[in-house]
């Protein structure tokens, strides 16, 4: 069986990885910045990998046949952070690489697409020559929950610079095992993986508050709003225009589009966010 490096394990797409990963008997060996124990449902080695620098790539690809690369989050230098990694993974004859990437690029087009940050490291894996799978996921579901909106539940508003626009909201679990199933099945090229329907804040704000018990709001935000909220965190003007870029491309409907891939490749149906929230 195959040994796979999955990078940022204790992040929400890292640990969906590993787990699908070991449950399809994949031996698993997972990343972070400082090695500490991570905690799945197996034991799993964690090496050292920061995509800031300072990475021994030859103790990082040892013994490794295949590598899921999932990139910080938010972080609109990735095309350069990441750009060693996918050098030496070419240089080490890695088998086959999956990058983890954002389903809002299927919806730019022209030097908006050819501009983004994302859309860049996409071309360098391509270029590698490495045997690669491109995974252009929807929006977590567990974002709500476990990941980085979760404060703005627990504070009862979702406030975000969508608009109306709608996402077609996945489970970290689902994007885990098409993961999981293209290592497998040995699936190249690229793929857009998305939950079974979008839906809008106002939607998901109505459903969180079923499943709470109690009212979740959800007030948008204007694109000035949000970046004069990215100043106040003293962000770099790459990463500004990432978001930016993001949440327009959301705002404009470009993560609504809704595709089998999940089904094509594991044979089941991806699941809804009612499902993952328990209320149905
Ligand atoms: N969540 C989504 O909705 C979604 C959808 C599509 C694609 N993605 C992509 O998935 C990636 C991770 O998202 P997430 O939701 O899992 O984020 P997350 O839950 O916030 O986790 C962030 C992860 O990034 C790692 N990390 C941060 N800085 C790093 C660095 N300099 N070098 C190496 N690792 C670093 C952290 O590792 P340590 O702190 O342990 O070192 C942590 O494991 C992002 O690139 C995002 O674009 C996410």
């Amino acid at each position: 069986m195959q040994t796979v490096l999955v990078t940022a394990g204790s992040g929400s797409a890292g640990r969906n990885c590993v787990e699908a990963l070991l449950t399809k008997g994949f031996d698993v060996v997972t990343t972070a910045r400082e090695v500490r124990d991570l905690s799945f449902s197996r034991e799993v080695e964690v090496r050292s990998y920061n995509a800031d620098g300072g990475t021994d790539f030859d103790v990082l690809f040892k013994d490794i046949d295949a590598v899921v690369l999932i990139g910080p989050p938010l972080d609109g230098r990735i095309d350069k952070k990441l750009a060693p990694f996918i050098a030496a993974a070419a240089d080490m004859k890695i088998r086959h690489l999956v990058y983890l990437s954002g389903n809002y690029l299927s919806g730019l087009t022209g030097s908006t697409l050819d501009n983004s940050i994302a859309r860049k490291v996409e071309l360098q894996i391509v270029d590698s020559g490495l045997k690669n799978t491109i995974v252009r996921s929807g929006f977590f579901m567990d974002n709500y929950t476990t990941g980085f909106y979760a404060p703005m539940i627990e504070r009862g508003t979702i406030t975000l610079a969508t608009g109306n626009g709608k996402s077609a909201l996945v489970a970290g679990s689902d994007v885990g095992a098409f993961i999981a199933a293209a290592l497998a099945r040995g699936l190249i090229g690229e793929y857009l993986v998305t939950g079974p329907e979008a839906l809008d804040h106002y939607e998901v704000a109505e459903l969180l508050s079923q499943k709470l018990g109690r009212t979740i709001t959800y007030t948008p935000l204007s694109e000035a709003q949000l970046g004069a909220y990215y100043d106040s965190r003293s962000l770099n003007a790459e990463s500004v225009e990432y978001g930016l870029t993001l949440y327009r491309a959301y705002r404009n409907q470009a993560t609504a589009a809704v595709t089998d891939g999940f089904r094509q490749a594991t044979g089941s149906e991806p699941m809804r966010f009612k499902a993952f929230l328990g209320l149905a």
